[in-house]
């Protein structure tokens, strides 16, 4: 008897939470330019990996020369953002996220480490290992076609050396 109580009990409060959870994802915020988006429709269009990845291929490269002609606050700006847009992706595809966090510990840190020493030879030794584990990470994941391959040149668009 008390057993068929809780489990009566059990699926009602199961119910009620499925309920309630299909009630916030279909919530309606209301925009400027539109008043159907659902709450659900919202958290569907974050960033996912593709795009921080994107991403990562720019900072990695601005790291590189900003390191390079020994403007090491950029380059500590720039591995720092990309850290925190790796935690973007961590957050959306979390079938991603302990691959990510074992890269962060094992190679950005070292990276940045070598930063905060401003110590280029260091530097390009990290940055070495961590180019090949960006690749590697790609191979496991079935796009050995993407190689991240640092560009001969570097930016225009933003002075290196100060
Ligand atoms: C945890 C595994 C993992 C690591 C580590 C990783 N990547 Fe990726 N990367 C991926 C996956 C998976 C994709 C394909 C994206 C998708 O499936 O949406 C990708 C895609 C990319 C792309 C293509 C983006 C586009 O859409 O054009 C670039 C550029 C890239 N990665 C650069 C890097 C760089 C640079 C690093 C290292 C600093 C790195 N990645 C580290 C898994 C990883």
């Amino acid at each position: 008897m008390k057993n068929r109580f809780i489990s009566v009990t059990l699926l009602t409060l199961i119910s009620l939470s499925s309920l309630y959870a299909n009630d916030i994802e279909n919530t309606i915020i209301p925009t400027k330019h539109s008043k159907t988006l659902t709450l659900s429709s919202i958290a569907e269009i974050q960033p996912g990996l593709g795009t921080v990845m994107m991403e990562f291929g720019h900072r990695f490269y601005l790291t590189y020369y900003a390191a390079k002609a020994e403007n090491w606050e950029l380059a500590e700006y720039e591995i720092e953002e990309l850290i925190e847009a790796q935690e973007i992706a961590e957050t959306t595809r979390p079938k991603y996220a302990l691959k990510l966090q074992a890269f962060e510990s094992i190679y950005l840190k070292k990276l940045q480490n070598s930063i905060r020493k401003q110590d280029w030879k260091l530097f390009e030794k990290n940055y070495t290992q961590t180019t090949n584990a960006c690749n590697a990470c790609h191979k496991e994941n079935g796009h050995s076609y993407i190689q991240y391959s640092l560009p001969k040149e570097s930016p225009k668009y933003l002075k290196m050396a100060l």
